[in-house]
């Protein structure tokens, strides 16, 4: 028996990068990864990869900040699979720019798909693990929240060269 045998874990972003990482690795130890993510078409190519090596996973279509397609996302993969053992909150975007350069819809954009996203998902996520007594959620973080690097917050000062 594998490691994650049958567990199904939502990574959210999970159709490149890093979180397309976490789900090859989540399949490759037995687990049913649920690609969620904005770009539809890059997740069913991420869940194609995935089944070609044996494993199984699904792709929806999920813009984290999208309430209703939160909840159809999370309300499908139970209706496949009857569970939801892990949500990986990952899907995020980064935009460096000093901050007096920095638009503020840059900036609520940027809060609203890492802090709404993480919300959204793990409230809709929740009430299944809480339903089934078990579950874990997993949130994306940055080396960047602990070690300070010139314009990777936009609280970092302006470059000076
Ligand atoms: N790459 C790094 O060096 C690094 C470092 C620290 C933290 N992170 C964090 O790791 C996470 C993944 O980063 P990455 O480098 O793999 O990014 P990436 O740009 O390679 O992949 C992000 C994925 O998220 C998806 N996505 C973007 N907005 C979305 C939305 N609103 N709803 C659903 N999906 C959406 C994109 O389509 C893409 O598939 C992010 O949260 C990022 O902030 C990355």
């Amino acid at each position: 028996m594998s490691r994650f045998d049958k567990k199904v874990a939502i990574v959210t972003g999970a159709a490149s990068g890093i979180g397309k990482e976490i789900a090859l690795r989540f399949a490759a130890e037995g687990g049913i990864p649920v690609i969620a993510d904005l770009n539809l078409e890059a997740a069913n190519a991420t869940a194609a990869e995935i089944k070609a090596k044996g494993s199984d996973a699904f792709a929806v279509a999920m813009n984290v900040v999208d309430e209703a397609a939160v909840n159809k996302g999370v309300e499908d993969t139970m209706a496949k699979y009857g569970r939801i053992d892990i949500l990986v909150s990952n899907a995020g975007i980064q935009i460096v720019k000093p901050i007096v350069d920095f638009d503020y819809a840059d900036w609520k954009k940027l809060l609203a798909i890492h802090l709404d996203g993480a919300f959204l998902t793990t409230k809709a996520c929740l009430k299944h693990m809480y339903a089934a007594k078990s579950g874990s959620v997993i949130y994306m973080g940055s080396v960047h929240s602990k070690e300070a690097s010139k314009l990777k917050a936009p609280t970092s000062p302006p470059s000076t060269g």
